[in-house]
This record gives C-alpha cells, sequence and structure tokens, in this order.
C-alpha cells in the first residue's frame, strides 16, 4: 500500500512539500496550528508568492474542482498522528531576538505534539534546518514519548529549495541527503523518493549529525561566495577595476564557476543570514569557533554593502540627501518572491529615507510585506510612478521587469538621468545611449 505522508507547518517550505509528495502520488496531509493558514490552503491559496505552487496545490487539494484529492489540511495532532506512515517536520527555525542561535522552539514543539499520538510504526522526518545535535536529542525524545516507542523513528532530510524554484527544488532535486540510524529508515525515504531517484537525483546516506551540517555549510559556502565577489567589489573599486568582468574572467575557470559571482548589495533574505550566524553560535558551543571566524567577515562584508550604496547613491546625487527624491525599483531579497525579510533593498531605502530623502519604492510582487514592514517609505503602483521627479533611481532587486524597462521612456519622467545598479544586472550602454548615468557597485564609472 501507498505510504502515507504527513507535514507539519505549512509554511513556505511545508506548504511546497505536501504538495510536492501529492504530485508524486502520496496522500498527504498537511498540519498547521495556525487555522487561518489551513483554511487559505484548503481552498487553493497560498500564503506567498512563489511561482507554481499555487497552481501545484490545486492540482490536489480535496474539495477543488478536478483536484486528485490526495492532498489534505488539518490543525489536529491527534488526526495526524493516526494518518501518517511518514511525517515531515517542516517548521521554521528563525534567528532568536538578539542573539545568533536560531529558536528550536517550533521543532522541539513539534516533536512534543506528534510523539504523543504515534501509536504505530512511523518515521519522523526533520527536515528544518536545526543546529548540529538537535537529531540525537529529539530522536530521544521521540522514543520517550511515542506509544510505540522505538518504532517511531527519526531521520533528518535537509532541504535544498531556494525561493522562486521552490516546486521545481522540491520536485527534482539536485540531491537529496538523509541522516539515517536504521535501515528501515533509509528504505523508507528511498519509497518517498522513488520518482525523482529513478530520474537521477543523488541520493547521500550519513549519519545525523552530518545531514545537519549539509545544509548550514551549503549556505556557508554560498554566502562566502557572495561575499567573496563583494570583496572583490571593494578592491575594484579601491583601484579602478570592474568586478563584473572579474567574475566573468573568473567564472570561466571550472573550479570555480560562474553561479553566484553576481558582485551588489549582497545577500538577505529568510534563510544565508541567520543559518550562518546559527551555524556560527553552534560551533562556538562545541569549542569549534576558530573554525567559522571567516564567516564573521563574510557577514560584515554583506552588510557593509548596503551602507555602500547609500553612499554611493549620496555621492551621486550631490553629497547629501536632503531635499532630494530617490525612486527605489525592488524591495524583496531577490527576484521572483515576495519575501522582504532581511532584504538588501529594503534596508537600503530604509537608510536613504533616514538620511533625509523622498523615497518610493516600487516593487512587482513585494508591496504588501514592504508596506507591512516599512510603512514610513512611499510606495507606487509602477516603475515610472516611483521614478516620476527622482534624482536618482536605485536599482536595488533584480527582476526581469526592470530589465526591460525602456530607459528613454523612464528618462522621461525623472528630474535627473541618474541610475544606480545595486545588482549589476541592468545593460550599462542601453542605459547610457538613452542619456542616463549609470553608476554600479564594484565598476568604473564610465
Ligand atoms: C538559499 C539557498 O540558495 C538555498 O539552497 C537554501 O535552501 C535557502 O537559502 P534563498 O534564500 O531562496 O536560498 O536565496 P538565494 O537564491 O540563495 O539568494 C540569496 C541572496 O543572495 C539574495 O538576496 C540574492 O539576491 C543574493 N545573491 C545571490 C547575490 O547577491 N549574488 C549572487 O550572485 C547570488
Amino acid at each position: 500500500m501507498a505510504l502515507k505522508i504527513t507535514v507539519i507547518g505549512t509554511g513556505y517550505l511545508g506548504a511546497t512539500h505536501a504538495a510536492a509528495m501529492a504530485e508524486l502520488g502520496f496522500e498527504v496531509l498537511g498540519l498547521d496550528i495556525v487555522p487561518e493558514k489551513i483554511a487559505m490552503l484548503t481552498a487553493g491559496r497560498v500564503p506567498m508568492y512563489e511561482p507554481g505552487l499555487e497552481e501545484l496545490l490545486r492540482r490536489h487539494t480535496a474539495g477543488i474542482e478536478g483536484a486528485s484529492g490526495r492532498l489534505r489540511f488539518t490543525t489536529s495532532y491527534e488526526e495526524a498522528g493516526e494518518f501518517g506512515d511518514v511525517h515531515f517536520i517542516c517548521v521554521n527555525t528563525p534567528q532568536k531576538h538578539g542573539e545568533y542561535a536560531c529558536d528550536m522552539s517550533y521543532v522541539n514543539a513539534a516533536v512534543e505534539s506528534l510523539a504523543p499520538h504515534l501509536r504505530r510504526p512511523a518515521l519522523v522526518v526533520g527536515k528544518s534546518t536545526v543546529p548540529v545535535g538537535s537529531a540525537d536529542r529529539l530522536a530521544a525524545r521521540l522514543a520517550e514519548l511515542a506509544p510505540v516507542g522505538a518504532d517511531a523513528e527519526l531521520a533528518w532530510n535537509p532541504e535544498f529549495l531556494r525561493e522562486g524554484f521552490a516546486v521545481q527544488d522540491t520536485l527534482r532535486p539536485d540531491r537529496i541527503v538523509v541522516g539515517v540510524t536504521s535501515d528501515r529508515a533509509e528504505k523508507l525515504l528511498r519509497e518517498v523518493y522513488a520518482k525523482p531517484l529513478a530520474e537521477g537525483s543523488p541520493f547521500v546516506v550519513t549519519d545525523f549529525p552530518t545531514a545537519e551540517l549539509v545544509k548550514v555549510a551549503a549556505n556557508s559556502f554560498l554566502a562566502t561566495k557572495i561575499s567573496f565577489i563583494n570583496a572583490m567589489a571593494e578592491v575594484c573599486e579601491a583601484a579602478g577595476g570592474d568586478v563584473v568582468k572579474l567574475a566573468e574572467a573568473i567564472g570561466h575557470d571550472e573550479r570555480i564557476g560562474r553561479k553566484f559571482l553576481r558582485a551588489g548589495i549582497g545577500f538577505g533574505g529568510g534563510c544565508l543570514p541567520k543559518d550562518i550566524r546559527a551555524f556560527m553560535a553552534r560551533a562556538g558551543e562545541l569549542g569549534a569557533d576558530q573554525a567559522l571566524t571567516f564567516l564573521r567577515e563574510v557577514d560584515s562584508i554583506n552588510m557593509r554593502r548596503r551602507g555602500h550604496m547609500v553612499e554611493l547613491a549620496r555621492d551621486a546625487v550631490g553629497g547629501s540627501f536632503l531635499g532630494k527624491r530617490v525612486a527605489v525599483l525592488g524591495a524583496t531579497f531577490k527576484p521572483d518572491s515576495d519575501d522582504v525579510r532581511d532584504s538588501p533593498a529594503l534596508n537600503v531605502a530604509g537608510q536613504i529615507q533616514l538620511q533625509g530623502a523622498q523615497v518610493t519604492v516600487f516593487d512587482p510582487k513585494g508591496m504588501e510585506n514592504a508596506r507591512a514592514l516599512f510603512p514610513t517609505l512611499a510606495y507606487a503602483a509602477d516603475p515610472a510612478e516611483a521614478a516620476r521627479g527622482a534624482h536618482a533611481v536605485l536599482h536595488l532587486t533584480e527582476w526581469r521587469e526592470f530589465r526591460e524597462l525602456d530607459p528613454a521612456g523612464l528618462g522621461d519622467v525623472v528630474a535627473e538621468r541618474r541610475i544606480l545598479d545595486g545588482r549589476n544586472a541592468l545593460d550599462a550602454d542601453r542605459w547610457r545611449e538613452a542619456g542616463w548615468t549609470y553608476r554600479a557597485l564594484g565598476r568604473p564609472l564610465a
């Protein structure tokens, strides 16, 4: 008989995972403790913008016309415990207030709430990003609390999905990593992922600590790569070099690769910043803090870029923001997402406003979230409205729609044709040909 799967926590990761499991053919029950979220998902709506996710959800959610009916939602742990053979834990682990460490309370609560309802053999699979050592602790807690005892087993299966590509990354992962302590757990997970495995996704079997570390190691590497190129941008600025050319040239070396070498205002979002900080905090607890002191530098290079963008813009408008109008294109931390958590774009917009400019923001999908976080910024309905009367236009999130803007048309509404590219993603020649002064981080003036 086909496995029955539950997904605990239906946020970004969980909603995607639940819909993907239904797409793979399993009966799925998604659980969340927030009734409003469950009501929304049951109606076939996703609480965030993620390409393709709503379609996938509507294809499987019971009660929606034409749906397979394999996907249902609940707020009851009892129902989840009775239903599932495999339970995925997909709750979030945010950064603790005022600390580097991550907050494990949602993961702990999920295990504590589910375990007492496990009355038949079950595999609980953690997907959340957690400090190394958590799985060992949670496995013991599970065996202690579950009526079925040691037949309630734990596995750790980190998630690598990128916002904007969540559906694709879940259905066709570039690797599946499972931390297990028994053959039975490995076999069950091979069954869950049979389809992507048949399509060629590599399957890496590890112990608990390695599986937990893989996730933070991957994110640390990515963060380091971005900060590396941003450090090169700083040197280029000092030496009169061009970081875009430099990235292209080193990227031809296959050992380096071209991806994740886009210099700009740096990384943000709900993962990279908090993951590298939590990793440093955990290494400190383990007495291995020296191994990760470089991540402190990675973090500070990254944060410095935001301030540097502000300085570049201030310089461009003549040394002071007082009485100046600034248009900001982009509010989300990256394109194809409505996520504004720790967004470099909004951070820059906020700093510029605090220095006295009138800042107007436009973003294709992030307006609502941006407004909730920074209600004092002005928001416009389109790029032209944001740019009206502007002394400088700042390109801070690399949406395709901004690359396709017509520089001549936009030039008609601004006070000064001055564009600052915080993502090194615009075609500088096109803007210059239309009479704009184009400036970017890590590149010479003209
Ligand atoms: C990241 C990891 O990529 C993913 O594997 C993990 O599961 C979760 O964290 P995500 O947060 O969705 O995913 O964003 P990502 O695409 O990694 O981008 C992170 C940030 O880096 C964005 O703000 C982006 O604009 C920035 N970035 C990316 C750069 O500044 N330069 C680059 O070259 C690439």
